[in-house]
């Protein structure tokens, strides 16, 4: 058995760049239908037409997850177009910096929105068509910021830690209707939010040698690394696999004490 996704239909949010595009590709190269859920109109046109270039099943809708209104149409369009759905992506997402002291309120909405509130509002309006199909799976894009932090994001952190509670709830909820449930958690993937965040510092390039060295494999992920395990869990190969989150860090959440510890704490001198 190889993993395909002949006849069934794909819901990507964020589906225009980083992630959400490697996934959007993943889909279709594997037969899928692809509906590509996008607030940047730009991005999510030129997606679309690339893999329509390609022979490929694909629709833009425009949609900002954090609008209910807004995603709510879209799954209207989705189902006019394609018919229906069987599996939802929801990996829209953005990053914010500061600690609680120095986030907004607007910002921390603005956080929670996307991260947070956008995968319950396109998960209400999905699942009842993954329903009417007799079943189907979710995939959501968590981070290793779902077991762990680092300082100055609170909302980020915190938003990523309910994504998995939501990812648990959603798995017992649906169980019986056929529809797992599971979340992916990358470490750093090369994508325009990762180049952006290392924009921030007047040094990028050595923000990315530092996020290559937080990996015990030696570097930061690429984008379809991650598509390929959204892939997996989507697929009948994760028949068994519902609830649970599955890192895709390269290793990065292991190490005790961090790489840093692992070169030069107790017993580094020891290595051969
Ligand atoms: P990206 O910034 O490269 O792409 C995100 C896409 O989401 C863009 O196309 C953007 O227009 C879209 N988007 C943002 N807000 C939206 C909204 N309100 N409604 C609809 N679309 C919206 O980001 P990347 O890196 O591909 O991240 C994807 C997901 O992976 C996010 O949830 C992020 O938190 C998560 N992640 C990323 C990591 C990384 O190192 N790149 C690490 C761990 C998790």
């Amino acid at each position: 058995m190889s993993i395909r996704f002949d006849n069934k239909v794909a819901l990507i949010t964020g589906g225009a760049m980083g992630i959400g595009f490697a996934t959007a590709q993943k889909f279709a190269e594997l037969g899928g239908s692809v509906a590509i859920l996008d607030r940047d109109v730009t991005a999510g046109t030129e997606a679309v037409r690339v893999l329509q270039s390609r022979g490929q099943r694909a629709g833009f809708f425009e949609c900002d997850v954090a609008d209910d209104p807004s995603v709510v149409r879209s799954l209207y369009s989705v189902r006019e177009t394609f018919g229906g759905l069987d599996i939802l992506v929801s990996n829209a997402g953005i990053q914010r910096y500061g600690d609680v002291i120095g986030t907004s309120e607007q910002l921390w909405d603005e956080v929670m929105d996307v991260n947070l509130k956008g995968c319950f509002h396109i998960a209400k309006s999905a699942l009842p068509l993954m329903i009417a199909r007799g079943g189907g799976a979710v995939v959501v894009v968590a981070s290793v910021q779902t077991f762990t932090a680092v300082g100055n994001s609170a909302a980020y952190v915190t938003a990523k830690h309910a994504l998995l509670g939501l990812v648990r709830a959603m798995s017992l909820d649906y169980a019986a209707k056929n529809i797992r449930v599971n979340c992916v958690c990358p470490g750093a993937i090369d994508t325009p939010m990762l180049r952006w965040a290392a924009s921030l510092d007047s040094h990028p390039e050595k923000v990315i040698e530092t996020c290559n060295r937080m990996h015990p494999l030696g570097r930061i992920g690429r984008a379809e690394e991650v598509a390929n395990a959204i892939a997996f869990l989507a697929s009948d190969w994760a028949s068994f696999i519902t609830g649970t989150a599955l890192l895709v860090d390269g290793g990065m959440l292991t190490p005790t004490g961090g790489m840093g510890f692992q070169e030069g704490g107790t017993g580094a001198a020891t290595k051969s």
